[in-house]
């Protein structure tokens, strides 16, 4: 047995939910570029779900059915009260995300109308969770969702009070849009075995939200903004990445497991951090990204992935930076249980082995011999 690490090239299940071939992202088969000009994320998360476009009736029977879950449990909201007002915001939403199986009657019934409704459930509640956790943690009161509003906008209106301009809202759908499923990445995975043992839907997302707050998976956006305030100026971008070269660091927001020659949906993010630092007239982080690829790609021959540009792209839209990687956990909830029910309808427990690698045919030594 040879193990192939980090699962590299190894084909682990079939899958009708979204693909990689040739460097081209689809969902269902639809490619991502006609999706990001095109769908609401709304229609995204009904494509992922259900396999197919939904008609005007489908599509506004889902926005009722989310419009109505989005609340959380009172409990929910008194235990984000009690968390530490500096505690981590991937962390504060994983407990939040697994707290809400203990307040949902059917978290075990395992019937595929109850699995439906709870992956509805936890669509529409966890942008309530993050934006609940926002507003307590800087000692302000949580605001309650608003009904007949996409999630994009509710979210943006729950973080803020304010009813959010148009162009910030299709901003925001447009990055749901792009985040919404990825093939087999490695919080999709983690929610595929979790479930795999036949554990619960709640469980599943739980397990992908742990893995996707690391830094190599979904904390890169706010890692990619943290080195954008660190570097501050275009005028420092040179020094900061020939350093970060010459040392072997990573450059974050760049690379990529399966996209060799770029990541398709970083160019629809990259054309919205500009369009949108043009609105804001701040074009800072923009030019400093523009100029950070260049010299990554000119000397590395890596291109950057769907974290470089969001970073850019939720800063001008005046999102905290702590909040990024939980909006990409939003947008992905929709991909992570239309995998989860993916795997339920046709499981098999998954199990890998391992090559082991340590002593073997070691003689016991009783503790007082040690
Ligand atoms: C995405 C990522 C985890 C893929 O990892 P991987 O397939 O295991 O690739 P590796 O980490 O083995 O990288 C292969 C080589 O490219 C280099 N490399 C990869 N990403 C790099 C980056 N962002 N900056 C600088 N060098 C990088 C590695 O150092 C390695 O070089 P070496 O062969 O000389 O040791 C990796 O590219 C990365 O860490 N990127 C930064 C984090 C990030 O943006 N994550 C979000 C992914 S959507």
């Amino acid at each position: 047995m040879t193990a192939t690490k980090g699962l590299e090239g190894i084909v682990a299940t079939t899958s009708s939910v979204s693909s990689i071939i040739d460097g081209v992202l689809t969902y269902r088969g639809y490619n991502i570029d006609d999706l990001a000009e095109n769908a609401t994320f709304e229609e995204v998360v009904y494509l992922l779900w259900y396999g197919k476009l939904p008609n005007r009736s489908e599509l506004d029977r889902l926005l009722k059915d989310l419009s109505e879950n989005a609340a959380i449990p009172a409990e929910i909201i008194d235990q984000i009260k009690l968390y530490p007002k500096n505690v981590n915001s991937m962390a504060a939403l994983r407990s939040a995300v697994s707290s809400l199986a203990l307040y949902d009657e059917e978290a075990n019934d395992m019937s595929k109308e109850a699995n439906l409704r709870k992956a509805i459930k936890l669509q529409a509640q966890i942008p309530t969770i993050i934006a609940t956790f926002a507003r307590i943690r800087e000692g302000k009161e949580p605001i309650a969702p608003k009904a007949g509003v996409s999630i994009a906008e509710n979210f943006l209106y729950m973080l803020t009070g304010k009813n959010p301009e148009k162009i910030a809202v299709e901003a925001l759908d447009k990055a749901l849009v792009l985040h919404a499923d990825h093939e087999l990445n490695a919080s999709t995975f983690a929610a595929r075995v979790t479930v795999a043992t036949l554990s619960d839907i709640y469980s599943g997302v739980t397990s992908a939200i742990g893995a996707l707050k690391g830094p190599l998976h979904g904390g890169a956006n706010e890692a990619v903004m943290a080195m954008l305030e660190e570097i501050g100026t275009v005028d420092n971008v040179a020094n900061y990445i020939n350093e970060k070269l010459a040392n072997k660091e990573k450059v974050m927001g760049f690379g990529h497991r399966v996209y060799k020659n770029g990541d398709p949906r970083a160019k629809h993010l990259q054309k919205m951090s500009q369009e949108l630092g043009k609105i804001t007239g701040n074009l800072n982080w923009y030019n400093m990204s523009i100029q950070i690829e260049e010299m990554v790609t000119g000397q590395k021959g890596l291109k950057p992935n769907v974290d470089f540009y969001s970073a850019s792209v939720y800063t001008s839209l005046e999102i905290p930076r702590d909040l990024f990687t939980p909006i990409f956990a939003i947008s992905r909830t929709s991909g992570w249980t239309a995998h989860i029910l993916e795997q339920y309808d046709n499981n098999r427990l998954i199990r890998p082995r391992a090559e082991y690698t340590g002593p073997l045919h070691q003689v016991f030594v009783p503790i007082e011999k040690r």
